[in-house]
């Protein structure tokens, strides 16, 4: 069983990497920590209690809330254009009884990493400030933790949010440059590969055939919801009736490593300058001494949409 901890912004995609995780035989989910992002991290927090509850987990899915800013405290607001004003295209899901931890999203990471010494991998689906403080309070996180998959930068795509910029990461560079620098077993889902991968509306009629019983209330939420990130794609991307998949190919990455292809370069990210969050990756043969960062260069776009899909038939 891969025991995994999950970081997200609670939006659209990162709803159906959730609900995707929840549903996986071979996954527990071991907690939803949140950030700011698509919507703020209450209203994340809010979102990933809704979608547990909808997925009906057989077990407790703890979720912590956490950064409500970056390192550098410069947040503009929540995208209420690409998510929706609640960050789940609008819908409104039934409200669940489980409310929030106490402890901050940072803290929880650090402890249950100290818990459970070498078994976690945590999935991020935001911006890194919620591990970078967890790193701060804990500095052994990166040999406690089994390893770090996150959905984030770009190699050599076009970025999203600028020329070379992917929004996770320019979200919040200095986290990101601090996990970077810090020793993890680092895997980086970038736009190289989440661009390649696309649910289109036949993806979802699809599913809306072939849903098993139990996972009929997901795929009604998926059809609400979707309509709105496959319009904001129309608006802003040209993408008729298709959407990348993010968040979840990052999911299916962490937990089925062969549907992508690595290479392992040393990387920073840039900080300063007019293009901060670019993730600049040495090819030098001498490169600089930073960490190897497992880059996503390729994947099987195929397989990947089939085991994400059919993760909710019958
Ligand atoms: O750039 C895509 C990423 O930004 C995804 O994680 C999406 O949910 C947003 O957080
Ligand atoms: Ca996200």
């Amino acid at each position: 069983l891969k025991q995994i901890l999950i970081d997200a912004d609670t939006g659209i995609d990162d709803s159906i990497a959730i609900l995707f995780a929840l549903k996986r035989p071979d996954v527990r989910v071991m907690g939803v920590t949140t950030g700011f992002g698509n919507t703020t991290a209450r209203q994340a927090a809010e979102n990933s209690l809704r979608l547990i509850r909808l997925a009906g987990a057989p077990y407790e899915v703890p979720v912590a809330v956490g950064a409500t800013e970056p390192l550098a405290g410069n947040w503009k607001g929540p995208d209420p254009h690409i998510h929706g004003p609640n960050g789940i295209g609008g819908v409104e899901l039934p409200p669940s009884p489980q409310q929030p931890l106490e402890e901050p999203a940072w803290a929880f990471i650090a402890r249950m990493a100290r818990e459970h010494p070498g078994e976690l991998t945590l999935v991020t689906l935001a911006r890194m400030t919620n591990l970078a403080k967890a790193l701060e309070i804990e500095p052994d996180l990166p040999r406690l933790l089994k390893r770090v998959v996150f959905m984030g930068g770009t190699f050599h795509a076009p970025g999203n949010v600028s020329p070379v910029a992917e929004a996770n990461i320019a979200g919040d560079p200095e986290a990101a440059d601090r996990v970077f620098q810090a020793g993890f077993d680092l895997t980086m889902v970038g736009l190289d590969v989440t661009q390649k991968v696309r649910l289109t509306t036949d993806h979802v009629a699809i599913l809306d055939k072939y849903a098993a019983p139990e996972n009929r209330p997901i795929v009604d939420y998926l059809k609400q919801a979707l309509p709105f990130y496959f319009r904001f794609n129309r608006l802003q991307n040209n993408c008729l009736d298709h959407c990348p998949v993010h968040d979840p190919l990052a999911m299916l990455a962490a937990v089925d490593p062969s549907v992508v292809t690595v290479r392992t370069i040393p990387a920073r990210v840039e900080c300063g300058g007019s293009l901060p969050g670019m993730v600049v990756a040495d090819l030098r043969e001498h490169p600089i001494e930073a960490p190897g960062v497992s880059i996503c260069v390729d994947v099987d776009s195929r397989r990947a949409l089939e085991e994400l899909l059919t993760t909710f038939m019958a």
